[in-house]
Parts: structure tokens; C-alpha cells; sequence
């Protein structure tokens, strides 16, 4: 299996051997990923994280993990201390970044801005989101946390909870999930349902989907995945106002659930799940959010060439 060189730009370019493997060499990072380790394995290369769209943990993570990894890290978090606040394009900022650099890590608003700028670079290009499009290092991150979590991704009932639609999480995930065929349910208002486009492709893929309003049949569940509604993805503010703060869990909520039940969350959170949940041995969302470093340390490490 070889990643060397090769960009990271949605879940579907990777077959479900390649996403074993990457988990396998994130679980191989995990005591550096602690800081109980010291590496030297990216010592001289350099990751640009190109951030167009806010983001604290995707980006905190990467720059982390390539540190942990002994390399380096350039960027920025807001395009408008840029030369892009002038006119420049896309295209030249990463034209130009590339040339400073081994590997780019970038979050842009529009959806296929990551392949277009695979487009245009040589150096590997790492898409930490696009838009409402896809978000493979989290999809990967969410991966290895029900695997952590639950001994293995096989044979759990998974709901997805929350902005189906918007949520670019959740695209990633349901079809990986599928490749592991795992069984689904689509929990959302029908205006915030999963695309029909994602259910077919994870039809097609073997999964068995049920689809629901409302957290019905708790005790079922073996992972209860929560999104945010993505506010500002709504083409019109009142439909925002019409569904947030639609679903909320708390500690009450989760009296139903099985003993073993965990509750993830690509964070941030805005009140979709009450700060009373985090006292419960249900609440994996910090765990997961740390998973980001292993996992983005085993992909840099592959696309980089490095080993371990
Ligand atoms: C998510 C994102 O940016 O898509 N956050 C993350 O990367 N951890 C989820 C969100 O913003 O709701």
C-alpha cells in the first residue's frame, strides 16, 4: 500500500483496506500523539495549513500532529491577513504556498475547492473540509474513535443526529460506515435529511438505513452521533431560526441508552448536547476530538513517505 504523494480529499478515494491501515498506524502514533514519546520522523518537512473557514480543532490538530512529528508548520487561520483580501486567487495562493512547502492542509467554504487545488499542486493536498462537501481526516478521526471505543467499527447500530443535509461530517461518515457494513439510522427534520445522492451510494454500498424524526428506540443504539445545524451554510436565516435548537440531549435523554453506549460529536457544539452529558461515562466527543492527532500524524506521515 502506498500513500506517498497522494492527496486526501474525500473518504471515497480510499478503499476499506486503506482505511484499516491508516487507523493501524494511528494507533502506532498514539504514545507520541500522548507526548510520552519523542519523534523525529518529519524532521525538515514543512505543512502549510491553509484555513479559508474557521476551525479550532482540524486545524489545532494537524499543526500538532505535524509538531509531535518533529516537522513544521506554516500558514494561516484567517484569508484576510492574506494577499486573497487584495483579489488574488485561489490558484496562485496555493501555486505559491506549495512552493514553500511538503504537504498542504486546507478548509475552504466552497465544495471541490480541495480537488481543484489538487489540481494545481504537486505536493500532496489534505482537504480539512470543503464546504458541505466532505471531511475524510475527521471521517477517519471518527473512525478510529468507535473502534477505540467500541473494540471495532463492525456489527455497532449507528445513529446520525442532527443537520444530515449541511453537515459534511456526517456525508464522509455514512459512507465509510458503509464499507463496513454497519447499520444506520438517519435521525433529522425531512428538511435537514441526509442527501439522496449520500443514501443511494450507501445503499448501493450494502448498508441498512432507517430514517426518523425523532431519538426513538435509544436503547438500540451503540453510537449516537451528533451534529451541529450548520448555521451558516443556510441559504435563507429563517429556516435557520425554524430548526435550531431542534434536538437537545442531557443526561435525562441518555437514561434510556444501553450501558456501553457512546455519544460523539465533531465539535463544536452549540446546545445540542447539555454540558450535563459530559459527566456521564457516555461522552466519548474529547476523546474523539484528541483522536484528531494520531490520526492526522499517521496521514502525514503516509503522504509524506515517512515511516515509522
Ligand atoms: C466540523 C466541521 O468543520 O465540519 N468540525 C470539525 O471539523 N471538527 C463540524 C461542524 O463545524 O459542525
Amino acid at each position: 500500500m502506498n500513500f506517498k504523494g497522494r492527496d486526501v480529499i474525500s473518504i471515497k478515494d480510499f478503499s476499506k483496506e486503506e482505511i484499516l491501515h491508516v487507523l493501524d498506524v494511528a494507533e502506532k502514533m498514539l504514545p507520541i500523539a500522548e507526548g510520552r514519546k519523542k519523534s523525529e520522523m518529519l524532521r525538515g518537512s514543512i505543512m502549510s495549513s491553509l484555513f479559508f473557514e474557521p476551525s479550532t480543532r482540524t486545524r489545532l490538530s494537524f499543526e500538532a500532529a505535524m509538531k509531535r512529528l518533529g516537522g513544521d508548520v506554516i500558514g494561516f487561520a484567517r484569508p484576510g491577513t492574506t494577499s486573497i483580501q487584495k483579489g488574488e486567487t485561489m490558484a496562485d495562493t496555493i501555486r505559491t504556498a506549495e512552493s514553500y512547502c511538503d504537504v498542504i492542509v486546507m478548509r475552504h467554504p466552497h465544495e471541490g475547492s480541495a480537488r481543484m487545488a489538487a489540481e494545481f499542486a504537486t505536493v500532496p493536498i489534505i482537504n480539512g473540509g470543503d464546504g458541505a462537501g466532505h471531511h475524510p481526516t475527521q471521517c477517519l478521526l471518527d473512525l478510529f474513535t468507535i473502534q477505540r471505543e467500541k473494540g471495532s467499527i463492525e456489527g455497532n447500530r449507528v445513529a446520525l443526529l442532527g443537520d444530515l443535509k449541511y453537515g459534511r461530517t456526517v456525508h464522509s461518515l455514512s459512507y465509510a460506515l458503509s464499507l463496513f457494513g454497519v447499520d444506520m439510522v438517519f435521525i433529522a427534520p425531512p428538511e435537514l435529511q441526509m442527501p439522496h445522492e449520500v443514501v443511494e451510494e450507501c445503499e448501493e454500498l450494502g448498508a441498512h438505513i432507517s430514517t426518523a424524526t425523532t431519538l426513538e428506540g435509544l436503547e438500540d443504539i451503540d453510537v449516537l452521533y451528533v451534529t451541529r445545524i450548520q448555521k451558516e451554510r443556510f441559504p435563507d436565516p429563517e429556516e435557520y431560526n425554524r430548526v435550531a435548537g431542534i434536538y437537545r440531549i442531557d443526561a435525562h435523554t441518555l437514561s434510556e441508552a444501553k450501558e456501553g453506549m457512546i455519544v460523539m460529536h465533531p465539535l463544536p457544539r452549540v446546545n445540542e448536547i447539555s454540558p450535563d452529558v459530559d459527566r456521564t461515562p457516555h461522552a466519548a466527543y474529547f476523546r474523539q476530538a484528541f483522536n484528531g492527532v494520531p490520526v492526522r500524524m499517521a496521514l502525514l506521515s503516509l503522504v509524506l513517505g515517512a515511516t515509522a
